[in-house]
């Protein structure tokens, strides 16, 4: 049997590097003190139609939605924002304190034609800041995703920021019109999924892949040029709090997301390294969406990492920690039992240790401590036994001592 396509095995060999990322951002997000939330894989079909967008592509085509056995009809979570917001809502966590800082990680489900770095189940790693509509808590969050990313060694990718207007109807509203004007005028041209864009989530044409389009939009109305007096200085704010972290960014007004529950500053972080799905990760901040779902009228600012494309774009420069790893080997029936003891000890005091269970020859012992690639290997007799000490050798220099079983915990410490 084989796993569902566009969901994959993470093996012993690959996950360590996972691990590693995660490490480093339950360290690095606490310093910006976010807590970890993690909430249910599968909630309500209506969380996500209301948050996300009916009109958009997720809601419209990728959701894993089905009626459980109560007849309710329930979905995999596509994303993690909108989850966290009904658990900010619903366990009213702004008591606490009025700027809520919270990150996630988890599997997310996405039915789409899975190729490199798409899935259908795919791993997020994502911040909310819910509580702030100042542009500092933008930025700052902005600030985090760059630290984090580049604290993990990347430098290679470029971040590309915009912002979408606001709903008041001087700014994105009539920018919209405008862009939906410019694409209906042309929209034989377009590809046909941006055909039905055009009445659907014009926006969306503006971040098409397809050539004939991009070329077009090339010439379509700007959001930066339409938004309002308001929208225009938040932004100019989030770009001077940038320079001041000195941080390297590009305005890029194609940047639309494809959820709908965003305005004002978007970003996302992008790598030539990863083919067409080059975005490894995106956010922005979202006005409506708390009250949509339910809550007070507060705003909040965030962003998910794709873990899958960041471990590709880490890819060979993970090296696994070294570590002690101590084989026993024994030879004859009181040489295994004084190794149980050992290892259990041994265990105890934090050492990675491994032992054949098959009582098998020395040599085949010796074998196979080799290819688990342990660093010593520990070897018991009866005349080691009958002295009370164990022969410990280094799998690396080769060298070989015998240590008294007292002092072997303090000897690997020692190491
Ligand atoms: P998103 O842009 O839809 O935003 O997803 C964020 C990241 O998840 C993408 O940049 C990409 O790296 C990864 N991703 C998305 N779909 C797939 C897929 N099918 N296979 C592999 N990786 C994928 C959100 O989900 C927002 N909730 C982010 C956010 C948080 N905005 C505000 N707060």
């Amino acid at each position: 049997m084989k796993s569902i396509p566009g969901m994959q095995d993470i093996l012993p060999g690959e996950v360590e590097a996972w691990q590693k990322i995660e490490a480093f951002a339950r360290d690095f997000f606490a310093r910006y003190h976010y807590q970890e939330i993690r909430t249910p894989l599968l909630e309500t079909t209506d969380l996500f139609v209301r948050g996300i967008g009916s009109e958009t592509g997720v809601v419209q085509k990728e959701m894993y939605t089905f009626d459980d056995k109560g007849g309710d009809s329930v979905t995999l979570r596509p994303e993690g924002t909108a989850s966290v917001i009904r658990a900010y809502i619903e366990h009213h966590l702004a008591h606490a304190d009025p700027v809520t800082k919270l990150f996630y990680l988890g599997a997310m489900f996405r039915y789409e034609r899975p190729q490199k770095g798409r899935l259908r189940q795919f791993h997020q790693l994502g911040c909310e800041l819910i509580g702030s509509p100042s542009p500092h808590a933008d930025a700052e969050v902005i600030q985090l995703l760059d630290g984090f990313v580049r604290g993990l060694g990347l430098s290679d990718f470029k971040l590309e920021i915009n912002s979408l207007g606001c709903l008041k109807a001087e700014c994105r509203p009539t920018y919209l019109k405008k862009v939906k004007t410019y694409f209906e005028g042309i929209a034989s041209k377009l590809c046909a999924d941006c055909q039905r864009k055009v009445t659907t989530n014009p926006l969306r044409i503006l971040d098409c892949k397809v050539e004939a389009c991009k070329k077009l939009a090339n010439s379509a109305p700007l959001i930066l040029e339409h938004q309002c007096r308001e929208c225009a200085q938040h932004f100019e704010k989030v770009e001077n709090n940038l320079k001041h972290y000195r941080i390297q960014y590009f305005v890029n007004q194609r940047i639309v997301r494809g959820l709908d529950y965003y305005d004002r500053t978007a970003f996302e972080l992008t790598s030539d390294k990863l083919g067409s799905q080059n975005a490894f990760a995106g956010g922005g901040r979202y006005s409506g969406l708390v009250k949509s779902l339910g809550g007070a009228d507060v705003t909040g600012v965030g962003f998910a990492i794709g873990l899958e494309r960041l471990v590709m774009l880490l890819e060979g420069t993970f090296v696994p920690a070294k570590s002690i790893t101590i084989y026993l080997a024994a030879l004859g029936e009181n040489a295994y039992a004084k190794i149980l003891e050992l290892a259990q000890n041994l265990r105890a005091e934090g050492f990675n240790c491994e032992m054949d269970y098959e009582e098998k020859s020395l040599k085949s012992q010796l074998r196979r401590a080799d290819k688990l690639k342990c660093s010593h290997v520990i070897i018991l007799g009866d005349d080691e036994i009958q002295k009370g000490e164990a022969q410990v050798k280094d799998f690396k220099t080769q060298a070989q001592s015998h240590i008294p079983f007292p002092q072997l915990i303090s000897h690997f410490k020692s190491l």
